[in-house]
């Protein structure tokens, strides 16, 4: 691992950039096509290591993955992988497959690289083994390797989850699938919900109630998956034209799921301006452009309830607070300890290393900004999103700045680095 220094030219940019494919789509449509019997399709698949690893995964189960084309003997075809299958550091390829395997006739271990068997995966123990399933994490951690058992099969049922976690629900719904009733999966909103309105979409289920989705158990039918770009991507574009006044990026066909864009509410609130059209859709998920225009920034207070729809950006929040006029608070977001890295922490020290005054709480953090930042060396711990959220930083230093272990931009977008550059030119 190597650190890349990075600094960037005074002045405001100005920029149109097609962002990579949306990582989380990206996942569902590899695992929702190997799950399908017979041909089918995913354009604009990410190009990062974590959608790698999903394409590695379904490979490893019989399913051929050829420029984004699906070719698979379909679920209940699947062959037994000869050797544990390595998720690498994607958390989401783990889950997703998890539930995907629940009712498959032999067993299977699951497990990943440094940062992936230290996260969370007993969460998924419970809400499985309701529908049947037999899964078995590492204890006495309740981590990765995972094992899941063959069964007789699965039944349906209702579950209710007590995280906001879209990957959880996710691999119930992807087990509920091959249940012989329908499921019920109900618990906190907020969560991105892609798998729900895509196997809506697909006639294999429906939202009940106000928090409840119902899978309506049957083959996936083979699909072609059109990805948008990765509006968690266009985060890092979106914060680096906030932070620089009279800057204007636009960054067209991302997704615009209400899962995800949490960040585009929390930037307006900031003092930045805003315009998100929606343009499209993908099976019921919706795309669109968003402008995003650098005026003055002013501390906001995050409140928990828009944690979950903001996960994966709350990082830039504490970059963008600590640039901020007044004070920047993050609750509800405890979940951030059990990501990649403990992303408290993280964005603790990215801000601290940058002579910025950041403080853990609890459940989130609190910024104090200072304007400008100076010059230093990120801490990253091989975390793509703080290495990608330090390189914003810089945007506010008149110097350089040092991301350590930057290249693990790799895990969700590859080239991050250059188009920033290039954003100035
Ligand atoms: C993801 C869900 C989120 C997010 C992760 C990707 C997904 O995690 O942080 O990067 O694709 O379902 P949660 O399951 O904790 O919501």
């Amino acid at each position: 691992m190597t650190g890349r220094t990075v600094s960037f030219p005074p002045g405001p940019v100005a920029a149109t950039v097609s962002v990579p494919g949306d990582k989380s789509l990206s996942h569902r449509a590899l695992i929702l096509g190997a799950m399908a019997q017979g041909r089918s399709r995913a354009i604009g698949l990410g190009p990062g290591a974590d959608v790698a690893a999903t394409i590695g995964a379904v490979r490893a189960l019989g399913v051929a993955v050829d420029a984004g084309w699906i070719d698979s003997p379909g679920v209940d075809g699947w062959w037994a992988p000869d050797r544990p299958i390595d998720c690498a550091n994607s958390a989401t390829t783990m889950r997703l497959l998890t539930g995907a395997l629940a009712g498959c006739p032999f067993p299977t271990t699951l497990t990943g690289d440094a940062s992936l068997v230290r996260r969370p995966m007993r969460r998924l123990v419970g809400p499985l083994g309701a529908l049947g399933a037999d899964v078995t994490v590492t204890e006495p951690g309740g981590t990765a390797p995972v094992t899941v058992h063959p069964v007789a099969g699965l039944h349906g049922g209702t579950v209710t989850l007590d995280l906001a976690s879209a990957q959880l629900r996710s691999a119930v719904a992807l087990a509920a699938l091959r249940a012989d009733g329908s499921t019920l999966i109900t618990g906190p909103g907020g969560y991105r919900d892609h798998t729900e309105r895509w196997l809506g979409s697909l006639g294999l289920g429906r939202f009940e109630g106000a928090d409840g989705f119902r899978v309506v158990p049957g083959p996936v039918p083979s699909t072609e998956f059109r990805i948008p770009g990765d509006p968690s991507s266009a985060a890092f574009l979106w914060a680096a034209a906030a932070m620089r006044r009279g800057s204007t990026i636009t960054t067209p066909g991302v997704s615009l799921n209400p899962g995800r864009i949490g960040f585009l509410q929390i930037l307006e609130e900031f003092g930045a301006e805003i315009a998100a059209e929606v343009t499209g859709s993908v099976l019921d998920d919706p795309v669109g452009t968003v402008t995003v225009t650098g005026h003055g920034l002013f501390g906001v207070e995050v409140p928990a309830e828009l944690a979950a729809a903001t996960l994966d950006e709350l990082i830039l929040v504490g970059v963008l607070g600590s640039v901020a006029e007044g004070i920047t608070t993050v609750r509800g977001a405890a979940e951030l300890r059990t990501k990649e890295t403990d992303r408290i922490a993280g964005t603790v020290d990215l801000i601290g290393s940058l002579g910025g005054a950041a403080e853990p709480t609890e459940d989130g953090f609190a910024v104090v900004g200072i304007g400008r930042l100076e010059p230093g060396t990120v801490p990253t711990n091989g975390d793509h999103r703080v290495a990608m959220a330090g390189a914003v930083a810089a945007v506010a230093v008149d110097g350089a700045v040092v991301i350590e272990d930057a290249e693990a931009a790799g895990v969700s977008w590859p080239g991050f680095y250059e188009v920033m550059e290039g954003l100035w030119s």
